[in-house]
């Protein structure tokens, strides 16, 4: 992974990347920790080149498949270069996750991460993503969200149980927002 190619990323398109650096190994390490155990379909949106990709394909069991989405091309076209066949990567919008969920076969996700830089949404965007990552995830699935401001905790708590842990080792920080979809009644 290069820390380079993120960083001219972000020259060209700060507001798309719409944060300082790739996510450090602590935030990484700490994303891979709320992901619940033995999760087997993992969905992450906004991948970047990688950071937290690869720890979770660290911690995926062999027969386990991650989808990872990502808007910017030279970003998807590092995250495919990682060449592990878990992983599927669809270089598009995290507005369309349902279409793109159903083109790869995935009915459902145990877990989705998403790093996206929420706050730059409108909010029925953001509204409307969420929905989608809700309806996309088993019962007791969760979404980890990283952000640097949580303005997004509301949003989650009006659909998800949501735990909060702050990543300072990331620039800038990281809040870490585990939100778990209820099991059916
Ligand atoms: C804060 S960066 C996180 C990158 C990586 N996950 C990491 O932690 O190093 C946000 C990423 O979301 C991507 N992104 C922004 N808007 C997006 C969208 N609508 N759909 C998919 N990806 C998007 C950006 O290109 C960027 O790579």
């Amino acid at each position: 992974m290069s820390v380079f190619s993120f960083l001219k990323s972000l020259i060209r398109h700060p507001r798309t990347l719409g944060t300082l650096s790739p996510a450090s190994p602590f935030t990484a390490h700490r994303v891979g920790d709320a992901i619940p155990e033995g999760a087997k379909s993992i969905l992450e949106l906004g991948a970047g080149n990688g950071a937290i990709t690869r720890e979770l394909l660290s911690r995926l069991p062999s027969d386990g498949r991650l989808l990872a989405v990502e808007l910017r091309p030279e970003l998807a076209e590092e995250l495919s270069a990682i060449g592990d066949t878990r992983l599927a990567v669809v270089r598009g919008d995290a507005r369309e996750v349902r279409n793109m969920a159903a083109q790869h076969g995935f009915a459902a996700f145990d877990a989705a991460v998403s790093s996206l830089p929420f706050a730059l949404f409108e909010e029925s965007e953001r509204d409307a993503i969420l929905a989608s990552v809700h309806g996309l995830l088993v019962p007791g699935g969760a979404l980890v969200a990283c952000q640097h401001v949580p303005t997004m905790l509301p949003e989650l708590k009006r659909r998800f149980d949501v735990d909060t842990s702050f990543e300072p080792l990331n620039l800038p920080p990281y809040f870490v927002m585990k939100a778990i979809k209820a099991e059916k009644k």
